[in-house]
């Protein structure tokens, strides 16, 4: 890359963050925390590493306590010349609290994306959680770049399922999944899905027991405590199809979801690396740099 920019990280995030700063053919630059006993915490960065342009890579996987570090960082580097910082969150949190569900309750979704957008000038992620809200700009001040984790998420079932029929958990997930299918021309079901709480949710299947003959392939955008996926394996099982191959793009997964998603009868369970897990099997990396490669920002850094 021509431009001269910096990727920095926390020490968590390095993995991804270098092979960007490799793909980018620029510098990568590791950021310290320090914890104080009290739980306050510094930043620091190395300060001679600061160019005009700075990227940040941090996924905000368990947001409420990466996010200060993540502000101060920000900060520091301003206060160190950077005239313009992009994050690069392939997780981005705080997109499901989108309307006033209960009386008194607030709306996190705008309040998150009001923090963020006072500390960043520019924003990357991936398959953001848009229901309510139907695009990042209803929420974002500063541009908002969203990357598709599809086109990848394509080639690894065309490449390792046969016969596949995939199926969304609810209708939420037909945006994400009807273009899955498409692009590799396959069937898909929707089903229907209640959610009664956090952990109690119910889910339909219309008209499941046809396709016993193809390889079932749960398809969410979040895995978060598996409800989902578990009450669709059970309408799965109960309709005599095979056990199926369970795929998120976002691998949050709350306490025992992911043992539990197993236990329920999950062949496999897959995620992009939006979310450092052990699942980890579809690599955006390469996407994300090339929608930094495109940005307007970097024609002129
Ligand atoms: C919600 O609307 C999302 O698209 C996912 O279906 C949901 O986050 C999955 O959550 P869980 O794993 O807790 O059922």
């Amino acid at each position: 890359m021509a431009k001269s920019i910096t990727i920095f990280s926390f020490a968590d995030q390095t993995l991804q963050a270098r092979t960007l700063a490799h793909l980018l053919s620029t510098h990568y630059s590791p950021v310290e925390i320090h914890r104080f006993p009290d739980q306050e915490c510094s930043v620091r960065i190395k300060a001679a590493d600061v160019t005009n342009t700075c990227i940040v890579v941090h996924s905000l996987y368990h947001p409420d306590s990466v996010s200060i570090p993540l502000l101060f960082l920000s900060e520091t580097l301003r206060d160190h010349g950077a005239e313009r910082i992009i994050l690069v969150a392939p997780y981005l949190a705080y997109m499901r609290q989108d309307k006033r569900f209960n009386e008194g309750e607030g709306v996190t979704a705008k309040y998150y994306s009001r923090l963020i957008s006072q500390y960043f000038d520019g924003l990357i992620t991936v398959d953001p959680h848009l229901h309510r809200i139907h695009s990042l700009e209803e929420v974002y001040s500063i541009p908002a770049y969203v990357i598709h984790a599809a086109p990848v998420v394509a080639d690894w079932i065309r490449d390792n399922i046969e016969k596949p029929l995939l199926i969304g958990p609810d209708s939420e997930s037909e945006q994400w999944v009807r273009d899955l299918a498409e692009r590799i021309n396959i069937p898909f079901v929707i089903l229907e899905k209640v959610r009664r709480g956090d952990r109690d949710v119910e889910v339909s299947v219309p008209d499941i027991e046809r396709w016993q003959d193809n390889k079932p392939v749960l398809f969410d955008d979040i895995i978060s405590t598996g409800r989902t996926m578990i009450q669709t394996i059970h309408i799965l099982k109960d309709s005599g199809l095979a056990a199926p191959v369970c795929i998120g793009v976002h691998g949050v997964f709350s306490d025992t979801a992911y043992a539990d998603l197993s236990t329920a009868g999950a062949e496999r369970i897959i995620t992009t690396n939006s979310i450092t897990h052990k699942s980890n099997a579809i690599d955006l990396t390469q996407s994300i740099a090339l929608m930094i490669q495109g940005l307007p920002v970097m024609q002129d850094s």
